[in-house]
């Protein structure tokens, strides 16, 4: 089925003039950019939105990491979106990354990993109304 999901570029790969590279990545996967925007997050924004991992050891530095520099949010559209990004982005930690992936191209590490997706239907309802409105979002049919 059609589907939406959450896909944000991290400050490593906008740091490293990858934006580009990695949209084609999407749309020659047959995935659409149907909103998009690029942003300096607060350390407020980071928080709520890895809310889920807040209890986990690595929290303070994911907030720090992305909150470092500026990212690209976008939702994408289209068949199994939310499984084709992540089979696009590759595993979290780029070592473990199949060759070819977002990650194993871009990530230098499970901290700066280039990409992040949402991981289910429900994290990807949250995740984007978390960045947008529904009258930003414009569906390509
Ligand atoms: P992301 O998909 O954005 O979701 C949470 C992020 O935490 C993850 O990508 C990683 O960049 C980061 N992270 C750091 N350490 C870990 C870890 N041990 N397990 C999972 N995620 C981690």
């Amino acid at each position: 089925s059609i589907e939406r999901t959450l896909s944000i570029v991290k400050p490593d790969a906008v740091a490293k003039n990858v934006i580009g590279e990695i949209y084609s990545r999407f749309e020659k996967a047959g995935l659409s950019i149907v909103a998009a925007k690029m942003k300096h997050l607060t350390q407020e924004e980071a928080e709520g939105f890895y809310a889920e991992h807040k209890e986990r050891p690595f929290f303070a530095d994911l907030v720090a990491f992305m909150t470092s520099g500026p990212v690209v949010v976008q939702v994408l559209e289209g068949e199994g979106a939310i499984l084709k990004n992540r089979d696009l982005m590759g595993a979290t930690n780029p070592k473990e990354a199949a060759a070819g992936t977002i990650r194993a191209d871009f990530a230098d590490s499970i901290d700066a990993n280039a990409v992040h997706g949402s991981d289910s239907a429900a994290s990807a309802e949250r995740e984007v109304a978390y960045f947008f409105n529904d009258n930003e979002i414009c569906p390509r049919g």
